[in-house]
């Protein structure tokens, strides 16, 4: 009886035939093999949402991608424009003009805030200028650019959290005196009191340096700048953990304008 069947009649009930069957089967209704209904819309749906949410979140990636590139290339637009004069090409910074931005240690140790504000406020009596009408966005294009050089992990969340310090700062005074007013200048008025290093004395730096992030500075220098590291064997002085916080705990206490 299945032989009498025409190879046509055969496709047609295979094809109208609402019996599901996961693999070959003979139907015992309709006497034929069924094959597996080659594509059920069922077996379709979850690797179709899989392949949708895969495709978007690519295309998503794309897009951030995108962006970000284009957010690079606007911050680097600006330094080229504004800040090389002083930062010169690729933000490296000149003794006695203006500190590197690029500096491996530096980008990693800074906070995105510790950028940003000082790009928005300036350093009032230091020839860091404000930039405040450049607006966020563009002031995180500039973080956006400085951050793509950045070639270490930063670590400022944890060093932004690190304790304050609780030095004793007339001993802080005299490290001070004694090491570092030669570079930073006297009471660390930086580049105008005739120093190759910055003002780390003036409100302008302290108000937005955490101690953690001047622990760090001074426990670990910049690298292929004059501020060496002050700790260890290789550093300008071999100073203790207690006249670090010695010297912060004095650093704390100078404010100028
Ligand atoms: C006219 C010179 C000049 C220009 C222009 C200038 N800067 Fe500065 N910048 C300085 C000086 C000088 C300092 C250090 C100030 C001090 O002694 O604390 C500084 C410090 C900084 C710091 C802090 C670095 C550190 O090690 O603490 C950042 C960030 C910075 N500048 C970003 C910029 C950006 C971004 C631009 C351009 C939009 C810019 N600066 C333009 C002179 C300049």
């Amino acid at each position: 009886m299945p032989n009498s069947v025409s190879i046509f009649t055969k496709v047609k009930r295979y094809i109208l035939c609402r019996h599901k069957f996961s693999l070959p089967t003979y139907c015992a209704t309709t006497s034929n093999i069924h094959i597996a209904r080659p594509i059920d819309i069922q077996f379709l749906f979850y690797p179709a949402v899989c392949l949708l949410l895969l495709f978007s979140s690519i295309t998503n990636t794309y897009a951030d991608q995108q962006a970000q590139s284009a957010k690079i290339l606007e911050g680097e637009k600006i330094i080229n424009r504004s800040c090389i004069y002083c930062h010169q090409e690729d933000a490296i910074g000149k003794p006695g003009v203006a500190p590197s931005l690029t500096n491996k240690e530096f980008l990693s140790i800074a906070s995105d805030e510790f950028i940003t504000s000082t790009i928005r406020d300036g350093r009032v009596g230091t020839g860091m200028p404000p930039f405040k009408h450049l607006g966020k966005d563009k002031i995180n294009s500039i973080l956006a650019y400085l951050r793509s050089k950045a070639v270490l992990p930063s670590r400022a969340k944890k060093i932004e959290k690190q304790e304050k310090s609780k030095g004793n700062k007339r001993k802080g005074k005299q490290l001070f005196n004694q090491i570092w007013s030669g570079c930073h200048g006297e009471n660390g008025n930086g580049y105008s009191a005739g120093g190759t290093g910055t003002a780390i004395g003036k409100a302008g730096f302290l108000k937005h340096a955490s101690d953690g992030f001047i622990r760090t500075t001074i426990k670990e220098g910049r690298s292929n700048t004059r501020m060496r590291s002050f700790q260890g064997s290789a550093g300008l002085a071999n100073l203790s953990n207690q006249e670090i916080e010695d010297i912060i705990a004095y650093l704390r206490t100078v404010p100028s304008k």
